[in-house]
């Protein structure tokens, strides 16, 4: 092997293969000419030991805790920025100066609107309804408003699109969560922030005036910022292969929604504090969700736990473990479930199942008990996420269309099926 190629020797030929070093972390095998070369194709369930593309957007280190976007630690973002900074910087690479954030937050303030016809698109769902459907659907439905703005490869398209993406999303969450209780929609407002904004949607009746507690605004602006971005997820994957076919921006996030709507994904947040809840009934019989986690017969798992890269601690649970407590300090407010996660977390830590197969919290373990003290219904939990995980998914989808290395997502298979059959008639079988 010399320092830029290696050789593979598969049944009896010896290929070079070109290696692609990043500026840190994984090394890749270049193996676009392996077919051709070998005959041969590689099968990697899940994709675990597969990059599909070069990216210079999050850096994750699973071994070592670490997540950096655009190079700045997640430790110093969330405690300094805010959320539409963070936007900014997945978006255009960098910190914005003074003037360039200003402007970025005025442009999103004065886009928060939707088109009045997309109130009779919320009265065709039903109340009970779950809003992770809603926001897959109304994201594509929003496309039809923007037809000007449909061109991947123009950049001011794009530049639009993702300002109306970024802009919209909390005020669709928010009219989705006040239609499942049937009460009025409430109308954005341009002398709020960003998570102020939302929250006032999602909280406030037009019938007395209420002020939103900065304490509860801080918190869901840092819950955001961690949500923000985590490199080739199933989500971002999903959104990176839509958009490989030249689908639009609003299109391509609307899959990467559904994609993060499942339970092993975004949608664990969910069944974190459904499992904590269960728990708490169960009379904080935590071992028994521990003795489930680990029956191979029951597909219980204990969710929260585990992770594809992170094979120690996720720095965002770890950013969230503390954070929710002082959250909760804050808001005077105590929540048994807590306890009950941080004594899961104890045991579970303490069980060789789960340090055999390097089984730590991740950023789903303790978003929910945070989200939940701030006021959100559980079912609107992975809504959240979304919201917090969209700048991530625009910045993925615009560096996937500019590479001119990116090809249509098209894997290939080991066909293991019938080789060949005669078609029989009915009568005959
Ligand atoms: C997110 O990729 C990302 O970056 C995602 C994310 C992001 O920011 O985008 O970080 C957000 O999705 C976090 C993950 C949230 N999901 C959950 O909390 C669901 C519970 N966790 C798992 O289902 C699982 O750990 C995954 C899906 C997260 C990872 O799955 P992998 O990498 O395919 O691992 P695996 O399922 O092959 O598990 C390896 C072993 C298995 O046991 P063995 O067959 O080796 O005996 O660990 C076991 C699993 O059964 N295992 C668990 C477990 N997670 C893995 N056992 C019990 N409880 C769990 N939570």
């Amino acid at each position: 092997m010399s320092e830029d190629r290696v050789t593979l020797n598969a049944v009896g030929s010896a290929t070079e293969l070109d290696l692609v070093p990043g500026t840190i972390g994984d090394t890749g095998i270049d193996i676009n000419r392996l077919r051709s070369a070998t005959g041969k194709v590689t099968l990697d369930f899940g994709f675990a030991n597969t990059a599909g593309c070069k990216s210079k957007i999050t850096y994750v280190n699973g071994e070592e805790g670490i997540l950096r976007y655009r190079g700045y630690p997640i430790e110093q973002l969330a405690e300094h920025s805010t959320f539409l900074e963070v936007a900014y910087l997945l978006f255009h690479g960098d910190l914005p100066t003074g003037d360039e954030l200003a402007r970025f937050q005025s442009e999103i303030t004065h886009h928060t609107l939707l088109n009045e016809e997309m109130k009779k698109f919320f009265d065709a769902f039903p109340k009970s309804a779950h809003p992770m459907a809603i926001l897959s659907s109304a994201t594509s439905a929003l496309a039809t408003f923007y037809p000007a703005l449909q061109n991947p490869v123009d950049p001011y398209a794009v530049e639009q699109s993702a300002l109306r993406l970024i802009a919209k999303m909390p005020t669709v969450a928010a009219m989705a969560y006040k239609k499942s209780i049937g009460l009025p929609y409430v109308y954005p407002r341009n002398d709020l922030n960003y998570s102020t904004n939302f929250l006032n949607m999602m909280f406030s009746l037009p019938v007395e005036d209420t002020e939103v507690d900065p304490v509860i605004a801080r918190a869901l602006d840092v819950l955001l910022i961690l949500h923000a971005d985590h490199e080739q997820n199933c989500s971002t994957s999903t959104v990176r292969l839509v958009g490989s076919s030249r689908a639009n921006l609003f299109a391509s996030v609307s899959a990467g929604i559904s994609a993060l709507w499942g339970p092993l994904h975004g949608g664990a947040n969910q069944q974190v504090l459904e499992m904590l809840a269960q728990i708490h009934e169960d009379g904080h019989d935590y071992k028994k969700a521990i003795a489930r986690a680990k029956d191979k017969d029951d597909p219980f798992r204990l969710w929260g736990f585990g992770h594809r890269v992170y094979k120690s601690f996720d720095p965002r649970a770890t950013i969230l473990r503390n954070f929710t407590h002082d959250v909760l300090d804050r808001l005077g407010a105590d929540d048994p479930l807590l306890e009950i996660a941080v004594q899961l977390e104890d045991v579970a830590m303490s069980d060789d199942y789960f340090i055999e197969r390097d089984l730590y919290p991740n950023v789903d373990f303790y978003s929910g008990i945070t989200f939940r003290a701030l006021g959100f219904p559980v079912r609107m939990f992975t809504v959240l996420f979304a919201i917090g995980r969209l700048p991530g998914w625009i910045a993925q989808w615009k560096e996937m269309v500019e590479d001119p290395d990116t090809r249509i997502g098209r894997p290939r298979q080991i066909y293991q099926g019938e080789v060949l059959r005669d078609y029989l008639p009915v009568t005959d079988r």
